[in-house]
């Protein structure tokens, strides 16, 4: 029963429960118009501390497309969080007037934090470098789809796997399924997180890393690129050291399976070039739709529209 619940991180949801939003979601988009009216009535705050376009935008689509409607900020530089109020007291003031509550921040925990707060659903649309369980449905929706199911697949992470949290929360949910192998190809500085291989480890899952995309894109089914996340540097310098560490272009792309599909989160600066755009196995605009399907299922679950 997903109603009234939280979502801070992909660990929050059940197998079962992954499988019964991306199955709402892929009836969803068969068939839209049966949902338009499902949540009319009901209220989704959008509380981004932290800048965003497609997730803020997404979920409020989403809402809209389900027939409810949208209150909320993008930036939180007009709110009283600028005169001094607490996280605590602004979750407790919104969720007196919504349904559900979507919120970004640039800290580890505030959606956590938020939960205990809140008198309806939160869902985490980012806590810093910690998490990203909807961009994780949406990656779930688009591997569905594309790839048919979550099990026996190579999977390459690429890029800033230190403070990318869609690596995090994505590792995290595909651990969980059969037969999966993990790729994480990063610079030394920006390795994935000890707590990542402490997850797979004690499981007994396979995982590599490498420093360089060629050497290992021939065994990837899957590849996830990620930019270099500049807000979370201490140091400009090291910024620009890395930001360029990865650019996919049609050579690489040369040595890679036919079937491979790539995908991004988004926003990408330099790290795919577009004339990746055009390649059949780049599927970065597709997860984009389908990021809007795994928001609506969500929120219909979470609200107990459906
Ligand atoms: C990601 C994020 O915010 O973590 N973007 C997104 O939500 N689609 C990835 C990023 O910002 O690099």
């Amino acid at each position: 029963m997903l109603k009234g619940r939280h979502l801070i991180e992909p660990a929050d949801l059940t197998v079962s429960e992954i499988d019964e939003i991306c199955s709402l979601a892929e009836q969803m988009i068969v068939d839209p118009v049966s949902f338009q009216d499902v949540c009319r009535g009901k209220i989704l705050a959008t509380l981004f501390f932290e800048p965003s376009t497609r997730t803020r935008l997404s979920f409020e689509a989403a809402m809209l497309h389900l027939g409810g409607t949208v209150e909320g900020f993008a930036d939180a530089s007009y709110t009283s969080s600028t005169k001094g109020e607490t996280l605590a007291d602004t979750i407790r003031v919104v969720s007196s007037y919504v349904d559900v509550i979507a919120m970004r921040s640039p800290k580890e925990g505030a959606a956590l934090l938020a939960s205990k707060f809140s008198s309806v659903p939160v869902i985490n649309a980012g806590d810093g470098g910690h998490s990203h369980p909807t961009q994780t449905l949406t990656d779930l929706v688009t591997i569905r789809a594309l790839q048919g199911g979550f099990e026996g697949h190579t999977i390459g992470f690429c890029g800033d796997l230190k403070f990318g949290r869609t690596v995090h929360s994505l590792t995290q949910a595909l651990s969980r399924y059969r037969n999966n192998k993990f790729v994480f190809i990063s610079p030394e500085e920006l390795r994935i997180p000890s707590y990542i291989e402490d997850l797979l480890k004690p499981a007994g899952i396979e995982f590599i890393e490498a420093e360089r995309l060629e050497d290992v894109i021939g065994q990837l089914d899957i590849l996830y690129m990620t930019r270099v996340q500049k807000e979370r540097f201490f140091n400009e310098q090291d910024y620009i050291r890395l930001k360029d560490s990865y650019i996919l272009n049609k050579d690489k792309m040369k040595l890679a399976k036919q079937d491979m599909i790539v995908l991004h989160p988004l926003p990408r600066v330099n790290e795919i070039s577009p004339e990746v755009d055009d390649d059949p196995r780049a599927a970065y605009f597709k997860q984009v739709k389908y990021g809007m399907f795994a928001r609506m299922a969500l929120i219909a679950k979470l609200t107990g529209a459906i």
